[in-house]
């Protein structure tokens, strides 16, 4: 017997409603947003699961205890919708929240997994988001979180399990063992230089949990909002900011779920979140998820090593003044006096070959995503 491939071997990628849109979702929107990742490339550049975040439900489910779609904002239903996501060589992804109710106040699964997991599988769910608001008093979440893992994989269809327990009980010790392919590990981001700055370097400890078919999730994209939808604040995110963000979520083998509106492609956003030399980099199959290697109160070199014997290397200013960053060739277990070729991902330019070390100026809140190779 031919082993089944596995599931969520790089990190998954995609694009789900909720940072632009949150709860104003219907089936217009879902089929303008599938024809979209088409038309701009996103999808063959391996942005493929369309996940229709919270408020898709209606606020009953049926006779038969199913939860079923808002009837006035999905007239045809779930399944004929994944059907439209999936002629479209998308895949599909859907929510549910492991509490008696949503974050948003829908009905949640609590009580009724084996039925909601069925119900996914039969409309043809390829992912599942299952959410931590609600629990009931005394329920121990890592049952909960097991228990839907089960009633997902009772259903035989592979479906990619996404949890969102915002890293509460440090779920990168115990999602992967409940069924779970990717864990978000932290609250909620914004449209924020700080959130981004807060969650994303506060990942250094967690790269022993990352690898294929298991993911540390630090949540999902907020590149391009510049300022608009759900999850907008006064401030949005500098251009550097949003190249930073983005090339630290690809050191992280981040999953990658794009946040905006992509029916108004802003060529920035085209330009940071369709750059292959840094998709590739975070769709590495070694999977391996970058490790904080040097730091000071300012500055901080991520690495991570690649398939082909090369390495991924981010240099980040997270300082409000350019600083001079370095790299050491001996960080990364290469002898002393190496000689390494140098190449800045984000211009695709081969920057030459350095001994020992390699030395940039970096912009505040910049950053450079290079690739080492002895
Ligand atoms: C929580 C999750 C978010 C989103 C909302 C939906 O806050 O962390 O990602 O799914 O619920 O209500």
């Amino acid at each position: 017997m031919r082993p089944e491939p596995l599931l969520a071997a790089t990190p998954p990628m995609g694009l789900n409603t909720w940072n632009t849109f949150g709860a104003g979702i219907n089936e217009q929107l879902i089929i303008e947003l599938a024809d979209a990742l088409v038309r701009t490339g996103l999808r063959d550049a391996g942005y493929d699961y369309l996940v229709i975040d919270d408020f898709w439900q209606a606020d009953k489910r049926d006779a038969d205890g199913r939860l079923v779609a808002d009837p006035s904002r999905f007239p045809s239903g779930m399944a004929a919708l994944a059907e439209e996501i999936h002629e479209r060589d998308l895949k599909f992804g859907i929510y549910s929240c492991a509490g008696a109710l949503t974050c948003g106040g829908k009905p949640g699964s609590y009580g009724h997994e084996p039925i909601d997991a069925d119900t996914f599988a039969d409309w043809g769910a390829d992912f599942v988001k299952y959410d931590h608001c609600h629990i009931p008093a005394g329920a121990d979440p890592v049952t909960l979180y097991r228990r839907f893992g089960q009633a997902l994989r009772l259903t035989g269809r592979p479906i990619v399990y996404s949890i969102c327990e915002w890293g509460r009980n440090e779920p990168w010790t115990w999602a992967a063992s409940v069924g779970a392919h990717l864990w978000r590990t932290t609250n909620d981001i914004v449209d924020t230089w700080a959130s981004i700055e807060h969650i994303g370097f506060r990942q250094y400890a967690l790269h022993p949990y990352a690898g294929p078919g298991h993911w540390n999730d630090p949540d999902m994209l907020v590149v391009g909002l510049y300022g608009k939808g759900n999850v907008a604040q006064d401030h949005h995110p500098s251009d550097t900011e949003y190249f930073t963000h983005f090339g630290l979520w690809c050191m992280l083998a981040a999953p990658l779920f794009i946040g905006c509106d992509i029916r108004q492609f802003n060529p920035l956003a085209r330009r940071i979140l369709m750059n292959e030399e840094l998709i590739a980099i975070d769709q590495d199959p070694l999977g391996r998820q970058a490790a904080r290697i040097t730091k000071d109160a300012r500055t901080e070199v991520w690495a991570r090593p690649l398939t082909d014997g090369t390495w991924a290397v981010g240099l980040f200013n997270r300082g409000d003044i350019p600083r001079t960053l370095a790299v050491g060739f001996e960080a990364l277990g290469l002898e002393r006096e190496a000689q390494c070729r140098v190449k800045d991902c984000w211009a695709g330019e081969d920057l030459g070959r350095f001994t020992s070390a390699f030395t940039s100026p970096v912009d505040p809140h910049g950053s450079m995503i290079l690739r080492i190779s002895v």
